[in-house]
């Protein structure tokens, strides 16, 4: 099985240009690499609740199997990935926040101020990264063994239920 990928990178100042986006390219870096993962959009945006939306509305709707936004998850004013996703969303996911939570405070007590959320529209499973390339390659270690299976099950493939393991 192939899964879509779709990579949104949510700030401010690397959408005017003002700040080059290190973390976009950062995730399209880890996934390059591996086999089933294929990189089908890519995009930078403002920290805005209605672009947001409206583009994770537009990636689900076309059915990518994963979105992964980065940036806005914390507790500036502007900070408003995790509402975006919220609307957007049908069923919350929330053990993949916390697992990315409960490592990344292992590592810094600032991983409490990221309100990150993950959920699923359709058949399209969206997670909120951090803003700091650190902190996506540090949240994307925690969850990547997983992705396969969670979007197997997702999408109802025979036999994705044999993936279940104890650790
Ligand atoms: N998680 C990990 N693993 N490593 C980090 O360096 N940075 C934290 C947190 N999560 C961090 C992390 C910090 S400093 C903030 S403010 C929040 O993510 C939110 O980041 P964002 O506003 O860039 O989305």
């Amino acid at each position: 099985m192939t899964f879509d990928l779709g990579i949104l990178t949510i700030s401010d100042r690397a959408s005017t240009g003002e700040y080059v986006d290190k973390s976009g390219p950062l995730i399209r870096q880890i996934f390059s690499n591996r086999t089933k993962w294929r990189i089908t959009h890519e995009h930078t945006i403002h920290d805005n609740l209605e672009e947001i939306a409206a583009q994770l509305m537009e990636w689900s709707n076309e059915q990518l199997s994963l979105i992964l936004t980065t940036g806005g998850t914390g507790f500036a004013p502007r900070d408003v990935t995790p509402e975006a996703t919220l609307q957007v969303i049908e069923r919350s996911a929330p053990g993949i926040a916390e697992a990315m939570r409960y490592e990344s405070l292992k590592i810094t007590r600032h991983a409490m101020l990221s309100r990150a959320v993950a959920g699923i529209r359709g058949s399209t499973l969206i997670i909120n990264l951090p803003g700091s390339p650190k902190a996506v390659k540090e949240n994307l270690e925690i969850i990547l063994p997983v992705l396969p299976h969670a979007l197997e099950l997702l999408v109802g493939t025979p036999g994705g239920e044999k993936g279940h393991r104890t650790i």
